[in-house]
């Protein structure tokens, strides 16, 4: 075949092959046989090896055929990715545009005004043009690395378009949201339904577990569609406004969504808010709310960020959904800490789109300040991801039959006292070996957000423990074959699937793996801060309550937790059996962006370009410690005008002694 009429050819089943993927993938609804199929893929792949040409980048011969994976893998991002601020009211929308006026120095401040669209953050990288690499949001730090499924999403371009006014960057971070339109989440749950498989709750969690497939072929079959809102890191151009980045985006072919607009002040947003409010009954996708975003890209980076969200956005949130049902029972659950939490069960009630039929009542206070009785009807809400809460009781529907509830007195799983605290609002079950507890604590360890061990659920977790066959975490390491076949629903099967998931988790994230420790007051957040601070386990072990308060969001109460958690016994041992195990936590490498890290400052005398606080939060956010006198451990005092006797401290402790502008430096806000 001569090269014209092979490039011809190719043409033509690209465009064949691709209305073929619509049809099976998207509609459901396939013309052709499968074999059918293969035979027209392997005749565009021929060709392809033999004139290879410039549109093999966005051939359907890219998109789906990766073999599936075991497992993803770590992705870091090259530019964090943040997250957003939210606001409720429009008292906090234009408080926000006050603050931010205020520290820019603004008189007006232009905004672009976005719909917040309710999927899944993404992040896509194109070197050259050309679709690389993809992952999902994770901690913000690092997500995962799922390429091979995005790669499936027929609206994300495999190779960025090269007319327009733009030309391609060499390397660029496209960051968007995958979602799923509500009718293709319909008929997707419909062939579910058909199939005997468990519906999804709602659109966003069919576009997560969609995502997250480990076979990209599976998630080809599910109707995923992108929006692209902005871009992270960017080499080789320059815009100046947000919107500039937008419409570069639109011209590059990427689906940028058509309700996005600039507004000229605050009060422009408030009304887009309202209008794209009675809109959202309409739109064929689910949003939660509107994105406000700082449209100068210079003013945006004099604001800067706070805590993992930038000064200049702000999420203005649509209500919490509420829906109204009745209360069968109030039953007790026993946490890892040994908490008794009071859980409302429910006559099953939509509420915003997910069925709900639990909401936590939290503690006995609660229960008492709402007067909520069993057998009352109450208002029930939902917002975000969070757990669904009882808001009010309907009295007008009492009928005089509604009991009462109390906390019993001794635990409903071990039968021990249960007390309660002075100071505390929780009542406890104080047997320390409570199999609730121990039961709670290795569901913990191992789900999705610590270790993430596939297959180690509740039920799973509660039966290992019950043939005693581990009495904490660390024993799942010491798991074999032949003690697990015994147990009943263990086929061989899901007995190998387990030993190989307990396995894959013996690498685990630094961060992940002392979230999964359960120490008490240490969630995913902390977590995180302390695995940037701390580079090991030996580490975080040796210190105490002053090198943990050092850091920003630590306080006393958090410290002593963790202290203590280390100085127990049974803890130490449980750590030496990980390590005995051949647990070994991936320590991240610094983050470039954080060039104070380990550096201990005080600050004396008045700045003149910036506040102490301001100071403060600088030193922390790179990495820094602020101290409030000079120590062994000071690197720096700063001396503004008018300094206090630090100064003399500093000299007689020979501590480098800096200047404002030398301080700028060291952060990296001073090039001169
Ligand atoms: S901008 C620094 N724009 O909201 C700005 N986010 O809470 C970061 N989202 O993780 C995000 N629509 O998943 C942005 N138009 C939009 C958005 C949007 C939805 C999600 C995104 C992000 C979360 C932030």
């Amino acid at each position: 075949m001569k090269r014209d009429e092979a490039l011809k050819r190719i043409a033509k089943l690209r465009e064949i092959i691709d209305y073929h993927n619509r049809r099976y993938y998207q509609q459901d609804d396939p013309e052709i046989s499968d074999a059918k199929y293969d035979e027209l893929m392997r005749e565009l792949q021929n060709l392809e090896e033999l004139f290879p040409d410039d549109g093999l980048a966005s051939s359907p011969t890219q998109r789906v055929g990766a073999a599936p994976l075991a497992k993803f893998s770590p992705f870091e991002h090259p530019r964090p990715m943040l997250s957003l601020a939210n606001a409720f009211t429009p008292e906090e929308i234009t408080d926000f545009d006050a603050r931010i006026r205020r520290m820019a120095d603004l008189d007006r401040m232009e905004y672009v005004a976005e719909p917040k669209l309710d999927g899944l953050a993404v992040n896509l990288i194109y070197e050259h043009g050309l679709f690389v690499r993809g992952a999902t949001r994770g901690d913000g730090a690092t997500g995962e690395d799922i390429t091979q499924n995005l790669r499936t999403i027929p609206s994300l371009p495999l190779e960025m378009k090269k007319s327009g006014a733009h030309p391609v960057p060499d390397f660029i971070e496209v960051r968007g949201e995958v979602y799923m339109e509500r009718a293709s989440f319909g008929k997707l749950n419909h062939r579910r339904a058909v199939d005997g498989e468990e519906p999804f709750a709602n659109p966003r969690n069919a576009a997560a577990g969609s995502l997250r497939q480990l076979d990209p072929k599976i998630t080809a079959r599910r109707p995923l569609s992108i929006f692209v809102y902005g871009a992270g890191l960017l080499k080789g151009m320059q815009f100046s406004t947000h919107f500039g980045i937008l419409e570069a985006l639109r011209q590059w072919g990427f689906p940028v969504n058509h309700l996005i607009e600039k507004a000229d002040d605050i009060s422009a947003c408030i009304a887009y808010f309202g209008r794209i409010s009675s809109l959202r009954p309409e739109l064929p996708y689910e949003i939660d709310g509107v994105v406000l975003k700082v449209n100068d890209l210079t003013v945006q980076e004099v604001l800067g960020s706070v805590s993992r969200s930038p000064r200049w956005a702000l999420a203005c949130k649509f209500p919490a959904a509420q829906a109204t049902t009745l209360i069968r029972d109030i039953v007790v659950q026993v946490g890892r800490m040994g908490t008794l939490t009071p859980v409302a069960v429910m006559e099953p009630v939509n509420v915003g789109g997910v069925m709900v039929s639990r909401a936590t009542l939290h503690n006995e206070d609660e229960i008492r300040k709402k007067d909520i009785r069993i057998g009352d009807t109450v208002v029930i809400q939902r917002a975000g991801d969070v757990i669904p809460e009882v808001v009010s009781v309907v009295t007008s529907r009492r009928t005089g039959e509604e009991k009462f509830f109390y906390m019993p007195s001794h635990c409903p799983e071990c039968g021990s006292n249960v007390v309660r605290l002075e100071g505390e609002a929780a009542h406890r079950c104080v047997n320390l070996s409570c199999p609730a507890q121990i039961k709670e604590h290795i569901r913990h360890f191992a789900s999705r957000d610590a270790m993430d061990i596939d297959g180690l659920g509740e039920k799973v977790a509660a039966s290992l423990f019950d043939a005693g066959l581990i009495a904490d975490p660390a024993d799942l390491y010491f798991l074999t074959e032949e003690k697990l076949l015994p147990l009943e629903r263990m086929a061989q099967k899901s007995v190998s699937n387990l030993l190989d998931s307990i396995q894959m988790s013996k690498t685990p994230a630094w961060d992940k793996f002392i979230f999964a420790l359960g120490i008490r007051h240490v969630g995913e957040k902390t977590a995180r801060l302390l695995a940037q601070h701390f580079a090991g386990i030996d580490e975080l072990m040796g210190a105490d309550v002053e090198d943990l308060t050092q850091i920003k969001e630590i306080g006393p109460e958090i410290a002593h937790s963790i202290v203590g958690f280390f100085s127990e016994p049974k803890n130490r041992e449980v750590i030496d059996k990980f390590l005995r195990a051949g647990i070994s936590p991936l320590v991240q490498r610094q983050r470039k962006d954080r060039p104070l890290d380990g550096k201990y400052f005080v600050f004396t005398g008045t700045l003149e370009t910036l506040g102490r606080n301001e100071a403060k939060t600088l030193v922390q956010e790179l990495g820094g410690t602020v101290q409030s006198s000079v120590g062994g451990k000071t690197s720096f005092v700063v001396a503004g005008a008018s300094p206090g006797s630090k100064l003399e401290q500093a000299r007689n402790r020979a501590v480098a002694v800096i200047t404002e502008k030398e301080f700028l430096k060291l952060t990296g806000r001073d090039k001169s």
